[in-house]
C-alpha cells in the first residue's frame, strides 16, 4: 500500500483538542507580567486580559548587547519558578556552576525569596566548564531530555545559546532551531538568551544571536542601554552627560499580544531587572 507520509497530515478537528491553554508564567521581572495579553470577546467586544507572565510553553530569546542585563532577567525567571514550586532547569554556557549558584542565591536575596526552597526545584547543567556539552548539540539535548525527565521540569533556561556556537556562527541557525523544536516537543516554558553583536538597530532584533535567530523563536525581548553622551540626548532625556539610560522593549512574540511600547528600565543596586515606565510617560514626567 502506498501509503507512505499518511501520518504526517493531521485533522484541524484532531489537533484542536491538543491546543495548550494560554496563560502567564511569573517572569520576575517587575512590571513585565502584564505586558503580554490576549483577547477575550465580552458581549462581542474584545477586551484586553493581561497574561500574568511568559507565555506557558514559549521560548523567548532575551538579546542585547553586553551588560544589559540579559542574565539578571534568566535568573530572575529561574528563581521565580522554582521559588513557585516548578522545577526548573539553568543551562549555563558562560559561567560556571558554581558562580550561577552564587549569582541565583544574590538574586533570591534581592527579591526576598528563600533560597532554601529555591535550591530545591532549581537544577544547573554546566556546559561552561564540560566542553562536550557545550560543543556537541546532540549531547547537550540528550542530557537536557534526562534532567527534564528525572526532575519533571516546566521551565529551561539557557544562558547564552550564543556561547554554543562560538567559533561556527553559521550553524547559529540549525542550533538554535534544533533547541526551539526540542523545548516545544517537551513542552518547556523557555528563556534563551542571545548575544546581540551588533549595535546597530539597537532596539531591533536585528543581529541578535547571529543569524536569524529571531525568525525562529516564539518572540525576542530586546534590551539596550544608552551612553548619554551629546547635549541633545542629554536634554531629550533630561538626564545629565555620562549617566545611562536602559530601555527594554518586547520585539514581537506570536504566542500572544503584547505591549509593543519601549519602556524604561533600571538595574537596580541589588542587581535586579525593574520596569520603570513606557519611554513617552517617562519623558513627559521629566
Ligand atoms: N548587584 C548586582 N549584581 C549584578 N549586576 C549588577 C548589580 N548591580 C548592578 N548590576 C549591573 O547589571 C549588569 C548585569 O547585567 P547582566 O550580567 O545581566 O548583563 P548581560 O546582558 O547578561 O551581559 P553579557 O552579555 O555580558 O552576559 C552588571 O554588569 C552591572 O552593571
Ligand atoms: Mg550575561
Amino acid at each position: 500500500m502506498d501509503r507512505e507520509g499518511s501520518y504526517e497530515v493531521y485533522s484541524v478537528e484532531e489537533l484542536r483538542a491538543r491546543v495548550p491553554k494560554l496563560f502567564g508564567v511569573p517572569t520576575g521581572v517587575e512590571g513585565l507580567d502584564n505586558l503580554f495579553f490576549k483577547i477575550e470577546y465580552e458581549d462581542g467586544k474584545p477586551v484586553r486580559k493581561p497574561l500574568g507572565g511568559y507565555p506557558y510553553l514559549s521560548v523567548l530569546n532575551i538579546t542585547g548587547v553586553a551588560d544589559t542585563g540579559k542574565s539578571l532577567m534568566a535568573e530572575q525567571f529561574a528563581v521565580r519558578q522554582a521559588h513557585d514550586g516548578y522545577n526548573t532547569i539553568f543551562v549555563t554556557v558562560e559561567t560556571p556552576k558554581e558562580f550561577i549558584v552564587q549569582s541565583l542565591q544574590y538574586r533570591a536575596q534581592a527579591m526576598n525569596l528563600d533560597f532554601d526552597r529555591v535550591q530545591r526545584r532549581l537544577f544547573i547543567i554546566d556546559a561552561a566548564s564540560n566542553h562536550r556539552l557545550r560543543e556537541d548539540i546532540d549531547y547537550l539535548l540528550d542530557t537536557l531530555a534526562y534532567g527534564i525527565r528525572e526532575f519533571n521540569t516546566k521551565s529551561v533556561i539557557i544562558d547564552s545559546v550564543t556561547g554554543l556556537y562560538e567559533a561556527k556562527e553559521v550553524l547559529a541557525r540549525s542550533i538554535v532551531r534544533k533547541i526551539y523544536n526540542f523545548l516545544k516537543k517537551w513542552r518547556q516554558t523557555s528563556i534563551l538568551v542571545s548575544q546581540k553583536r551588533s549595535a546597530s538597530e539597537e532596539m531591533t532584533a536585528e543581529a541578535a544571536g547571529g543569524y536569524g535567530v529571531a525568525h525562529i523563536v516564539d518572540g525576542t525581548i530586546v534590551l539596550y542601554k544608552k551612553l548619554i553622551i551629546s547635549k541633545y540626548d542629554s536634554s531629550t532625556f533630561n538626564m545629565p552627560l555620562g549617566s545611562v539610560i536602559r530601555l527594554f522593549r518586547i520585539d514581537g512574540c506570536r504566542m500572544s499580544g503584547h505591549d509593543t511600547r519601549t519602556y524604561v528600565m533600571d538595574i537596580t543596586e541589588e542587581g535586579l531587572v525593574k520596569l520603570v515606565a513606557p519611554l513617552d510617560e517617562f519623558l513627559k514626567s521629566r
